[in-house]
């Protein structure tokens, strides 16, 4: 899409001598406050901007949201340009804009992540999100895809798509828990991203599992019986390598 916009990537970007996965093309600011809002960021978020530019989506986010932002471009007119106009909005204190690689970055610590990159950046980021972030943090892109990690939520702003994802716990496995009469539950899971399938056992008896919708690092289930009447409805909440919580709905 940038290459529909420029013929050379790197006269683009003559100012300065970096290389750049991506030119410099700034989000509009209606589809700034769309991603803002379709990330649901708020005053405790820690927004990561990965390819900053000129800092826009960090210094709307600080300036209406009293959000903290860290920007990261790898070209230094950029950063400069950022660091200027978060002075002039006066959101010094909420952002930083760091000059380095995104391939680089550490951005672990981010609540939520915003790119404009390109579909095979995004790409070629995708295993570091989804190894990095936080169960639950999200992600949100600017008209590009993440190829076959399929969005959790989208939307088209003036024919241009906006894409969200949340970050899933990996929760491939086996797992047990027991109800409230003692009984055993048992599950085996299977993981593609946020997609789960799997089989279940109850008390050593195989039953159905009819559906398995994971958010984060909450896995809500429904399992039914071999009469194909609702068993359990039961959400499961992951910690660190463990259930942490069981709820029978
Ligand atoms: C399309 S612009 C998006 C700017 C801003 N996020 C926005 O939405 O307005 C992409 C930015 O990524 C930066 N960039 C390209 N390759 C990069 C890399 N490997 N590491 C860090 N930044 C990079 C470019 O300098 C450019 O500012």
């Amino acid at each position: 899409m940038f290459r529909d916009y420029i013929d050379d990537i790197e006269n683009y970007s003559s100012h300065s001598e970096t290389v750049l996965d991506v030119p410099f093309v700034p989000t509009d600011e209606d589809v700034v406050d769309a991603m803002l809002n379709l990330g649901n960021v708020g005053p405790k978020d820690v927004l990561y901007d990965l390819g900053s530019g000129d800092g826009r989506i960090l210094i709307s986010a600080a300036r209406d949201r009293n959000t903290r932002g860290i920007g990261v471009d790898i070209d230094p007119v950029r950063i400069a340009d950022a660091m200027e106009e978060a002075g002039y909005a006066g959101v010094e204190v909420l952002v930083d804009f760091i000059e380095e690689d995104i391939f680089e970055t550490d951005f672990s610590e981010a609540t939520v992540v915003t790119l404009y990159l390109l579909q095979s950046v995004n790409v070629q980021l995708r295993p570091r999100l989804l190894a990095e972030l936080k169960p639950g943090t999200r992600v949100v892109s600017h008209a590009f895809n993440m190829g076959d990690w399929k969005a959790d939520d989208w939307i088209k702003i003036g024919g241009i798509f906006i894409y969200k994802w949340i970050i899933p716990a990996q929760i491939a496995g086996i797992w047990e828990w027991k109800d409230s009469n003692g009984k055993l539950y048992r599950i085996e899971l299977e993981q593609q991203y946020q997609e789960i399938s799997g089989r279940v056992w109850f008390d050593g008896e195989e039953m159905t599992l009819e559906s398995a919708n994971l958010t984060g690092s909450r896995l809500e289930l429904n399992i039914l019986d071999s009469n194909s009447n609702l068993l359990s409805n039961v959400i499961l909440v992951f910690g660190n390598k463990e259930i942490s919580s069981v709820t029978f709905l």
